[in-house]
């Protein structure tokens, strides 16, 4: 049984997809711990199913985040799971678990990631940008913000009319069989560590 570990900063609901997977045995896995950087109603979802919950303040550790992090990560975790993790790991952290630690974005990688490319502000991009689709990427982590190799994307149509609140929620739909599916090719070994 794949043992996960999920990392969140807002809203939980992909956490939550996570935990419905598990629980409707659709997914074969555990989360062993839930560590979220900033009060957040992703970590109450976590300690509402009993799941072990840790908060490392990022304006608490600040430079230390990341190794604060990784101490509450078991040394056999299977996979690292950043499910609207808004801080920054370190070159440390994500060598230490290298291949290991996988992210979703709200667009279609490497459209519109990068530094400062995170809720709303993807989805405007997009809009401001003139295209007619729009998705989900989930990709390993490394030390490039969103540039990692991507694992599954899933594609939306951009609609006419559409806010930026109107994309995120179409992409929100997406994001969650995404990610379940993602997390699915981890069953198999040696999908771990193929980040080239
Ligand atoms: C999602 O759109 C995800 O792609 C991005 O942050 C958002 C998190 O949403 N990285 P939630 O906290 O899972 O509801």
């Amino acid at each position: 049984m794949l043992k996960l570990a999920v990392l969140v900063s807002g809203g939980g609901s992909n956490l939550q997809a996570i935990i419905e997977a598990i629980n409707q045995q659709s997914l074969f896995a555990t989360i062993v711990t839930v560590i979220a950087d900033r009060p957040c109603y992703g970590i109450e979802r976590a300690k509402a199913v009993n799941i072990p919950t840790y908060l490392a303040d990022r304006k608490i550790y600040r430079q230390n985040l990341s190794s604060k992090i990784a101490e509450f990560i078991p040394e056999d975790c299977d996979l690292i799971v950043l499910a609207g993790f808004l801080s920054i790991l370190n070159q440390n952290f994500i060598q230490r678990f290298n291949g290991k630690i996988i992210n979703i974005h709200p667009s279609l990688l490497p459209k519109h990631g990068g530094a400062g490319m995170w809720g709303l502000k993807a989805h405007q991009a997009v809009l401001d940008a003139g295209d007619t689709e729009s998705g989900c990427s989930v990709h390993f982590v490394t030390e490039e913000i969103d540039g990692g190799k991507v694992i599954l994307q899933t594609k939306v149509d951009v609609l006419p009319n559409d806010t930026a609140n109107d994309l995120q929620q179409r992409v929100l739909n997406v994001e969650y069989p995404t990610l379940i599916a993602t997390i699915k090719t981890f069953y198999n070994e040696n999908v771990r560590f193929n980040n080239e």
